[in-house]
């Protein structure tokens, strides 16, 4: 497995609009680890493939708890290819998100709290379940990359562009270039 290098705004391939799957095979299973293990080093609870520069329609998550002290973190690796929305609550619940592709900004979004969703596991097996709370919202906001949008196109204009100077702030003291 190889950790893969995660692309940050601007970069314009996390405008792309992500390609479906069309065949579950050991080459897309190999995407999957990396991504996994790319995911875990960051650390980030969710990454889709755009992210680490693959356009088609592949998400892995984890919204594992940390572990407790001297306990061992159970993993839940959860796999998402072709995901589809096809319903949503109708109430919208605010949730601090934040991306690895917009490195340590946080800002609150509104998105329905629930919503019915299908897609196909890592071995090709179709789901169809209603999910809810953070997993609803990160399944979501992932699901936004496929479509080229990240959380910040979400804010107003104002917030967006203070996030955005936060993270050129950022990136100057970390001294890499823009
Ligand atoms: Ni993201």
């Amino acid at each position: 497995m190889t950790i893969l290098r995660i692309l940050e705004t601007p970069d314009p391939v996390l405008r792309q609009i992500s390609t479906p799957v069309d065949k579950v095979d050991d080459e897309l299973r190999a995407l999957i680890a990396d991504m996994f293990e790319t995911m875990y080093d960051a650390p980030g609870i969710g990454l889709a493939a755009v992210q680490v520069g693959v356009p088609r329609r592949v998400l892995v998550m984890d919204l594992h708890e940390p572990a407790e002290e001297g306990g061992e973190v159970v993993k839940e690796p959860r796999v998402f290819i072709n995901p589809e929305i096809l319903g949503e609550s109708d109430e919208d619940v605010p949730y601090t998100e934040g991306c690895l592709s917009v490195p340590d900004q946080y800002a609150e979004v509104m998105r329905p709290d629930r919503v019915r969703a299908r897609w196909l596991d890592e071995r090709g097996v179709a789901h169809e379940e209603d999910l809810e709370g953070l997993l609803a919202v990160c399944l979501q906001h992932e699901m936004d990359h496929l479509e080229g949008v990240l959380f910040i196109d979400h804010l107003s204009r104002l917030k967006r562009e203070m996030v955005l100077k936060k993270l050129a702030k950022a990136r100057k003291e970390r001294g890499l270039s823009m």
